[in-house]
């Protein structure tokens, strides 16, 4: 079925959530087993407010991070889905991730909701610096100012031209398929509903139930990302 309409699809357009990243080895936020928010409230550590009033549990929070990023790379899953872009299967990405492995792995039109935990940058002065500097516990600019990572943090805007990129990509998707996501985070969970509204085949890929399936055309639970994608990459090539 999902096949069919992969192959169908004049434009495919895939959102990823944290459940994409998992088998690199990362955490996601809200799986029952080891969700990062599982163990920390998420507005007390990943929040300006945390930033401003919290400032040391931030910055061990997000060294710990960029130092997981470190460990791990781009599984075969991410490796499919720049193959499908470069064969024309699949047109856009639009992640909530942040750890860049969608562009490590080769795809090229990606649209990064929630920033980069790849850089980090000058919360006075805006200078950017590359994530190594939390590893390194440098967490002060030349100017002074204290180094952020250039994530969104809860009770920030989201980036304007991912957000309008994103939204282009939902308006134009026939069919939307969200991998590894809750889809419990606004803006981010309105997207496959744009897509829908524009006449969009709607198909969501997560182990657990998430908060939109009554949504969607088709669900796909219990399934691993990866072993999925790797069957339907299996089955493209027949
Ligand atoms: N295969 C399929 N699904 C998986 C896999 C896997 N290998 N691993 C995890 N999942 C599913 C989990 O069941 C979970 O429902 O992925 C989903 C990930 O959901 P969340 O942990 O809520 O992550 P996400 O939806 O990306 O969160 C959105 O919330 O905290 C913010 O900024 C953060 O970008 C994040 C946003």
């Amino acid at each position: 079925m999902l096949l069919e309409k992969l192959k169908k699809s004049n434009y495919t357009v895939v959102l990823t959530g944290a459940g994409m990243s998992t088998e690199s080895g990362l955490p996601d936020f809200r799986s029952q087993s080891g969700g990062l928010w599982q163990k920390e409230d998420p507005s007390r550590i990943a929040s300006t407010d945390a930033l401003n009033r919290n400032v040391e549990k931030f910055f061990e929070f997000y060294r710990h991070r960029v130092l997981g990023l470190k460990d791990c790379k781009p599984h075969i899953g991410h490796e499919i889905l720049a193959k499908w872009e470069k064969d024309g299967i699949i047109q856009s990405i639009i992640t909530q991730n942040v750890d860049g492995f969608h562009t490590e792995a080769g795809s090229k039109n990606v649209a990064e909701l929630h920033g980069t935990l790849q850089k980090v940058h000058c919360q006075s002065c805006g200078k950017q610096y590359r994530n190594d500097t939390y590893i390194n516990k440098q967490y002060e600019c030349e100017c002074g100012g204290k180094l952020r990572p250039s994530v969104v943090l809860f009770g920030e805007m989201l980036p304007e031209d991912a957000l309008f990129q994103a939204a282009e990509e939902s308006e134009k998707a026939e069919l939307f398929i969200v991998l590894g996501s809750s889809l419990s985070v606004t803006p981010a969970n309105q997207f496959p509903l744009i897509a829908k509204q524009n006449g969009a085949y709607l198909v969501i890929v997560n182990m657990e139930p998430t908060e939109l399936d009554i949504y969607a055309d088709m669900t796909i639970h219990n399934r691993k990302i990866g072993s999925l994608l790797k069957e339907l990459d299996h089955q493209l090539k027949e």
